[in-house]
Formats: C-alpha cells, structure tokens, sequence
C-alpha cells in the first residue's frame, strides 16, 4: 500500500483478526469504533502532555483513545510510520514483563525507535546518580520517557530535571493510569455501550475487586478510572483481607463520587452477584512486594454470574486458575492484548502524529 491509497477503517488487518473460537482478541474492537468519527480535537488536547495519574484524564477523554485504539487494532497502518523520527525512552527500575514490552511494541509497529533501561540497576543509579540527572539527559536522547520505579516520589524527582513527556509505567504503591487505560479499553470493547454518557436501558454494572486497592497500583487506577463511568455503576463490592482497603488516594474520590460500595472479605457470599471482578493479588508495601488476597482464589467451578468478566493485569499467582483460561469469563487476555493498541493511541495523540495516518479514517 502506498501512501495515496485509502484505507477502509473496516479492512481489518490479516495479522491481527484472530480465528473465530480464540479467546485471546474477544471482543473485536469494531463495535467500539461506532459510525461516529473519533473526535480529534480531544485526541489532540494530549499533545505533548505526560500522564502521571487518572486525575489527568476525563472520561470524554478515555473514551476517545479507547475508540481511536479499536480503530487502530481492526486496520493496518504500519506502511504509512506514522511514529517514524520519534524515539521513546523505556526506563524500568522495576521488573516488567507487559508494560515494557507492549509500549515497545507498540512504538515499533509504528516506525518509532526505543531505547530501553530494561534493569535500572545497569544505570548510574548503582553508583548513587540521583534520578533528577538522569532526566536531564533523556531531554538530549529521547522525545518522549515512560518510567517503572519502585519509589512513589519518582515521578516529581525525574520531572525536576526532564523537559520532555513522562508517562508513568508504574510508581511503587502510587499509580499505573496506562493499565487503567488498557482495563476500560478491554471493558469498553466487551460493552461499547459503557461509553455512552448514561446507560442505555438503565443497564448498569455491579463491579467486583478482589485486593487491596491502596496497595495495588493497578487496582488503584482501575478504580479511579471507573469512577470516571460512575452513571454505569450500581455498585462496587471491595473484598479485601484489609478492614481499610482504600488509602488515602481513594477514599476522598470514592466517597466524592456517591456510587454505592461495602467491604468485605466474605467472597463467597458476593462472587454470583458481580458483573465484573477486577483481581490482583500483588502488594506493593514500601519499596517491596507481598502476595495479599491471595486467599481469593477463582476457576472455572467458581459461582460466577453468567456472561459476568474477570480483569486482571497480571502477572498472576495462583489465585486466577488456568481452568479459567477458556471460559467466557475471560476478558484478561483481551485486556494485556489491547495494551498495544490503547498505548499506539497514546503515543500518536502525545506526538500530535494524525497527519501521518491514512486519509478517510474516521477521525473528524
Ligand atoms: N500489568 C502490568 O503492569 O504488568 P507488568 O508488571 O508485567 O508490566
């Protein structure tokens, strides 16, 4: 294809449409895109910004990229390198196996270069260089930093030096806002009605989490984000080995926002209830991690509501079972998936990069 030839948005990509019976790319992102275009002037409102936390984002603004993100996973537009002369910086000081990964991936498939700290130990930080120089140097390699650190204050430590976009990977017990992304990317393709601005038929959803979202990064954005879709939510069920499940971070926006929710840590008497179980089970406590909720376990013999969705953002232990792998509960493949499409998104929104895209793409 060359660059004067259009692109159908409905043409989707060979090497991205899954066989019919795959669990792994359900639900396809076509219904998300909708026969509306994609407004660009909100895409654009994220030109050249970082992303450190939910707060940063609307929900006009979530359900933009996540609609821009099913267009870019149902249509192929790798020849048109729309990220070519763009160099994304990857500094994890923490371990990763999808973030890292899915941003790289999602840069590259684009044409745009990487340069990655997979290990942060291998930086001058072993020798005791404080993370304000450190961003003062990615100013001169790089256009754009996404960070992983295991320190909450990171983030405001790199900023005092860095004059470029930051992303944030991941910071200690903080926040992960692109995980959140890729979770109601996932949600918002399995119901694309969830981005309407009230539910359609009063149908609203009953959400589960099995954790502790003020020690869980990703639990946390989740939440945070689902606040944003607060008219969709009739009620949101926290069981958690923890009688404060919430920190500081969340209980303020939780009660601010007046949806319904209880504590609890009786599993069983809730799970047939939820339409979608949000589940992790990795804490982060200092500077360190600790399996807690573990003792939330779910597989496939598990009483769950039918059509009801689990999330997860993994890495799991053993409390999500592989029995669960192949059932219609399982929306976490779709979510970790997703991850490079939400991510394209992102990137192409910061580097203001649409006038690299293929004409008659539906975004207006
Ligand atoms: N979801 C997530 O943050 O996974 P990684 O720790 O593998 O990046």
């Amino acid at each position: 294809m060359t660059m004067n030839e259009t692109l159908h948005p409905n043409r989707v990509a060979e090497r991205l449409e899954p066989p019919e019976d795959s669990m792994h790319l359900r639900p396809r992102p076509a219904g998300l895109v909708g026969p509306e275009p994609i407004p660009l002037a909100v895409l654009r409102r994220y030109a050249g910004r970082s992303l450190l936390r939910v707060a940063a984002l609307d929900r006009e603004e979530v359900v933009a990229l996540s609609r821009f993100a099913a267009l870019l996973e149902s249509i192929e537009i790798s020849e048109y390198r729309p990220l070519s002369g763009k160099l994304v910086i990857t500094a994890f000081f923490e371990a990763s196996t999808r973030t890292r990964l899915s941003f790289e991936s999602a840069a590259l498939r684009l044409d745009g270069r990487v340069i990655s700290i997979p290990d942060g130990t291998t930086t001058g930080v072993r020798k005791g260089e404080a993370l304000e120089d450190i961003g003062e140097m990615f100013n001169a390699y790089g256009d754009l930093v996404i960070m992983r650190h295991t320190e909450t204050d990171s983030l405001e430590r790199l900023q005092r030096g860095l004059r470029i976009p930051l992303i944030n990977a991941g910071n200690g017990s903080g926040e992960h806002p692109t995980q959140a992304l890729s979770d109601w990317y996932a949600l918002l393709k399995w119901r694309p009605d969830l981005a309407l601005e009230t539910p359609r038929d009063g149908r609203k959803l009953h959400l589960g989490i099995l954790g502790t979202p003020g020690s869980m990064r990703a639990v946390k954005s989740f939440l945070l984000m689902a606040l944003l879709f607060r008219e969709h939510i009739e009620r949101i069920t926290v069981i958690s080995e923890m009688a404060d499940p919430f920190g500081e971070d969340l209980q303020g926006p939780i009660e601010l926002a007046g949806v319904p929710y209880e504590v609890t840590n009786d599993v069983q008497s809730h799970l047939s209830e939820l339409d979608v179980i949000y589940m992790n089970s990795i804490a982060f406590l200092g500077d360190s991690y600790r399996a807690l909720d573990s003792r939330y376990k779910l597989d496939a013999s598990s009483d769950l509501k039918p059509g009801a969705v689990v999330l997860h953002p993994l890495a799991r232990l053993d409390e999500l079972d592989r029995s669960l792998d192949a059932t219609e509960h399982n929306l976490y493949w779709t979510q970790a998936h997703g991850a490079v499409f939400i991510r394209q998104a992102l990137f192409l929104s910061t580097f203001n990069r649409f006038g690299r895209l293929p004409e008659n793409i539906p975004l207006g």
